[in-house]
């Protein structure tokens, strides 16, 4: 024991969060506790814990999140058809705050009063993480190493060599790239060019379309309550069951977007992103909801999915908007339940088949063959009433 105050740091391992076990230490005279948090990120064999401890946190763990981040952040998003501009499926965004719960979580135990994490001055990501953490722990203090130093990568090099700092030197990535089960995110490089069209290594999951296989694949996605439990059939826990809809799609080129968005810091900027099984499962998930629920609650709910994207986006998913939109979304769920076919083809998704128990779509009702049940005497007064205010607004501006 130092006697010092301690910190967690929020810790992927690479090298801004590795400068700053030692940064923190000598700036702030702390304890440094490194967190690496997996939310789905591809493996890797690097042992971080292992190296944060030999770059001097006098605690590192890795914690498993992938479950929570599925069943807490996931299916909600999902269940709210959660598209940022229509575009970008939150992917990045919806992390975050399960990211800042776990670091409150664990400074709580740890009795520190500090949390830190590698996100700079531009982005929305820091504005997730402290608006996160003081939603959850308003007595605990944020730091931002990235936010306050002025090192470029190759000071941070320098500065590693210098203080015999252990990182891995990867060849200098041109692009930012986040990962987790939702999807991929990716921008910087040439990507900063929003006439240039994205180039092959800007794509890390997906198959090139054009190159995808020349047979659609189709999966069957069934639903209890707007929530995916079973693929083709078989049943199985929600992280299997993204990673299992992810490769799918991943193969058939699927889940590709190209955007320029709107960040909450008033910068537009152009990125891309790999959303496989969020595209298919949304796609899936919206053709079921098309089915069993009634007009006017689509209506009302598409509105409520947008307010609830940019709450999700914003920073603000520990809050009272979030939460009381999140429990009408969930009601408008109850028979949400059913399966839908999904066909897979060089970059496409598109719903081809759909069938619920609690159907509303009635074939009686719909035919136009034999069989029809629909009472058609009925049209021509509904037509009357329906009409009446234009026909009587139609006389009186003519006598005008
Ligand atoms: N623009 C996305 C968002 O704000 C992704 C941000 C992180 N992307 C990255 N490449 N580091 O949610």
């Amino acid at each position: 024991m130092t006697g010092r105050d301690k910190i967690v740091l929020a810790y992927s391992g690479g090298l801004d969060t590795s400068v700053a076990i030692k940064w923190l230490q000598d700036k702030y005279n702390l304890d440094v506790i490194a967190v690496g948090i997996n939310v789905g990120q591809p493996p890797s064999s690097d042992d971080i814990v292992a190296r944060a401890l030999r770059n001097g946190a006098i605690h590192a763990e890795f914690v498993d999140a992938k479950k929570e981040f599925v069943e807490d952040y996931i299916w909600p998003s999902l269940k709210a058809n959660a598209m940022y501009e229509d575009a970008y499926p939150l992917s990045t965004a919806i992390a975050r705050p399960l990211i800042a719960k776990i670091l409150v979580e664990i400074a709580q135990r740890e009795g520190a009063k500090y949390i830190a994490h590698g996100c700079t001055a531009k982005g929305n990501d820091q504005v997730r993480f402290d608006v996160g953490i003081v939603s959850l722990d308003p007595s605990i203090g944020i730091i931002g190493p990235m936010r306050e130093w002025v090192m470029t990568r190759e000071e941070e090099i320098e500065y590693a060599h210098q203080n015999n700092i252990e990182i891995i030197v990867k060849k200098e990535n041109p692009f930012s790239v986040d990962e987790n089960l939702w999807g991929r995110s990716c921008e910087c490089g040439v990507l900063e060019d929003a006439w240039v069209e994205p180039p092959r290594e800007a794509w890390g999951w997906t198959t090139e379309p054009s190159e995808a296989p020349d047979t659609p694949e189709y999966v069957e996605i069934e639903f209890v309550k707007g929530v995916p439990v079973a693929i083709n059939g078989e049943k199985m826990d929600g992280v299997k069951l993204i990673e299992t809809v992810n490769a799918m799609a991943c193969r058939n080129g699927v889940g590709r977007i190209d955007h320029v968005e709107d960040r909450l810091v008033g910068i537009k900027s152009r990125e891309t992103y790999e959303c496989p099984a969020a595209t298919v499962l949304m796609t899936a998930h919206k053709s079921l909801e098309f089915l069993t629920l009634q007009k006017d609650v689509l209506e009302f709910k598409k509105g409520v999915e947008q307010k609830f994207s940019q709450i999700a986006y914003n920073g603000l998913w520990f809050g009272t908007l979030r939460e009381s939109l999140q429990a009408f979304i969930d009601t408008t769920q109850e028979y949400v339940t059913g399966t839908v076919r999904v066909k897979l083809f060089k970059g496409s998704a598109m719903a081809v088949g759909r069938k619920s128990p609690y159907s509303l779509y009635d074939e009686g009702l719909a035919t136009y063959a034999k069989g029809d049940e629909f009472d058609h005497k009925s049209a021509v007064g509904f037509i009357y009433c329906w009409g009446l205010p234009n026909k009587t607004a139609a006389k009186v501006h003519k006598k005008q």
